[in-house]
């Protein structure tokens, strides 16, 4: 199949062309985003590949279908990036990548958490310019610290794993706890007693109408004074200005971000010598106890290989007519018979 590669960067070419060399795709690597001035690009191919921040509403699925895109590839796990009531009307398949690594993300979220605790990225810049003080660096132990997770599939567990190893006291919300947890001794309790709870708050859900802006004022109003806040999922479970206002007022202590809910006109490019135009973005850069990476909690030599050799062998299955790994699959919907995953 030809398949048009958006959001290409040396590293995915990489990892793809080493995995292809046993599916034998015909590959169109794309370094442009996909929104509709760049959907033309796809012109002759039949399935789209893309990633977090290519846009798939409504206008540029028409566009691709109207090119004779059959399927969109995801190389990620979250898909609300992709207008699926336009994809089903327009005869789109979609397909994603479930678990890539769910480690390094969990470890990813991990790193933030002890940074930000033990303000590693202070003590780091002060040591390189001959200061030792250790005057404003006092961190607490994990050890009998309440942890609250939200969202305990596949990495909100394992981040349940790492810090059940620290001793940590875990308490839970999922609207479907995971048996692997409550063996464990995690506490699944509301939401509102997990704020009024945790000292350390980390998100974990996926992004959905339901947890647009799970972090507000008002959620913000119930947690504990310093609660230091953590999201590896997705930007939008945030209301920034509402968590700027937390950090000005000090009920948020510590901030670990490595998504936001604006990053498609930022992150995975070098703009270091551009003005940020973003003054929100802007504004949470000047909180010394903020520590923000730009996307990168996936990114590991284990998760890159998974994410090539999952999405090829996607588009395989979708050729052949299965699809393990569906979103939303065409098959299903016609014939009711195709053996593929959740919708
Ligand atoms: P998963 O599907 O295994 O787990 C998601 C969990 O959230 C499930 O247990 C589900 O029941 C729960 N959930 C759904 N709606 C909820 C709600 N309203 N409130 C509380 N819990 C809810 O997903 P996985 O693999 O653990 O990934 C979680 C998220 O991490 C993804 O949705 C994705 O957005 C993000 N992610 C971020 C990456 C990064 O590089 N920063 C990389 C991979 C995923």
């Amino acid at each position: 199949m030809k398949i048009a590669l958006f959001s290409n960067k040396s590293y995915t070419e990489r990892y793809f062309e080493m995995a292809n060399k046993s599916f034998g795709h015909s590959m169109l690597y794309l370094d442009q985003r996909l929104g509709l001035e760049t959907a033309e690009l796809a012109k002759g191919c039949q399935a789209v590949c893309v990633f977090v921040n290519d846009v798939l509403d409504s206008a540029v699925l028409t566009r691709l279908a109207e090119l004779g895109i059959r399927l969109i590839a995801l190389r990620c796990a979250g898909f609300n990036n992709v207008e699926l009531d336009a994809a089903e009307k327009l005869g789109l398949s979609v397909v994603r990548v479930p678990a890539y690594s769910p480690y390094a993300v969990a470890e990813h979220t991990i790193a933030l958490m002890l940074a930000l605790n033990r303000r590693t990225h202070k003590a780091h810049a002060r040591v390189r310019e001959g200061n030792f003080s250790l005057e404003g660096l006092l961190g607490f132990d994990m050890y009998q610290t309440p942890v609250g997770i939200v969202g305990t599939g596949k990495i909100g567990a394992l981040v349940a794993q790492i810090l059940h190893g620290f001793g940590c006291d875990l308490y839970a919300y999922d609207v479907h706890p995971n048996p692997d947890c409550l063996k464990l001794g995690v506490k699944y309790i509301t939401l509102d007693e997990l704020y009024s709870t945790c000292r350390i708050i980390t998100l974990h859900c996926p992004l959905t109408p339901q947890t647009y802006h799970l972090i507000n004022s008002e959620s913000i109003a119930k947690m504990q004074d310093c609660v230091m806040l953590i999201n590896t999922s997705r930007g939008a479970l945030i209301d920034t200005k509402a968590v700027i206002e937390g950090l000005k007022t000090e009920r948020i202590g510590y901030l670990g971000l490595d998504v936001y809910e604006e990053e498609g006109d930022l992150f995975f490019e070098d703009l270091s010598n551009q003005i940020i135009q973003d003054d929100v973005f802007a504004r949470l850069l000047m909180f010394p106890n903020v520590i923000i990476t730009g996307h990168q909690a996936f990114f590991t030599h284990n998760a890159l290989t998974a994410i090539a050799e999952t999405t090829l062998s996607n588009i395989n299955e979708f050729e052949q007519g299965r699809c393990q790994n569906a979103v939303l699959c065409q098959k299903m919907i016609s014939q009711k018979k195709c053996g593929c995953g959740p919708t």
